[in-house]
């Protein structure tokens, strides 16, 4: 595939076949990924890869998750509710977290976080090559003090994404966007 259509097909997909995700393939991609404009070159990033072991963690973490969101008192649609937060996560091929240095340059910190971005961007880039999708998070499972323990996060640190990789089962049509063109002001 030309690098044209890889931007156009790339989706966010969340629904995944049983093919495993290499954690070694994403750590090619990364060695690839962190090619990115840095300002300064502050590298601010590192990669937290869940294991099995904190996989089972962060699904139980979204187990209370979702029964605090869905508030629902019959105690069988609670199990209902709770046991569909865990399987959500379970059932996610790889799951790793994005995580920023918090640089003490209130603009080189908000410039970390647009390389960081690129990252993610290339990442996403090399799997959909793959015939991978990577779905980039940041509701609450990504970020609440839980799921930092669980990761280790720093106190001068922040997470910049929580991404959920998988090979989708199904092709997922794309959102149309708006031609760039109607965005072009020639001055
Ligand atoms: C910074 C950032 C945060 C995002 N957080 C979430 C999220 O928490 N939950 C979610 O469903 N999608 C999240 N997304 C993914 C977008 O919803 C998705 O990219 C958008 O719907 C367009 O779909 P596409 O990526 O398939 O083109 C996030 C994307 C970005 C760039």
């Amino acid at each position: 595939m030309d690098l044209t259509s890889i931007m156009k097909n790339r989706r966010s997909v969340s629904v995944y076949s049983d093919k495993p995700v290499s954690p070694s393939l994403i750590e090619e991609f990364l060695e690839t990924a962190v090619y990115v404009p840095n300002h300064k070159l502050t590298e601010p990033w590192r990669f937290v890869f869940i294991t099995d072991e904190s996989k089972e963690k962060l699904a139980e973490i979204n187990r209370k998750i979702a029964v605090e969101k869905n508030k629902v008192t019959d105690p069988e649609q609670a199990k209902v509710v709770s046991d569909t937060g865990y399987e959500k996560i379970k059932s996610i091929p790889f799951i790793m977290f994005v995580i920023n240095k918090l640089h003490e340059d209130e603009k080189l910190r908000e410039e970390d976080y647009a390389a960081t971005s690129c990252v993610i961007q290339n990442l996403s880039l090399l799997a959909e090559e793959e015939g991978m999708s990577v779905f980039w998070k940041t509701g609450k499972l990504s970020d609440c003090e839980e799921t930092r323990q669980l990761i280790g996060l720093k106190d001068d640190e922040r997470i910049v994404g929580m991404l959920y990789i998988g090979y989708p089962s199904k092709v997922v049509k794309g959102v149309p966007r708006e031609s760039a063109k109607n965005r072009i002001k020639y001055i």
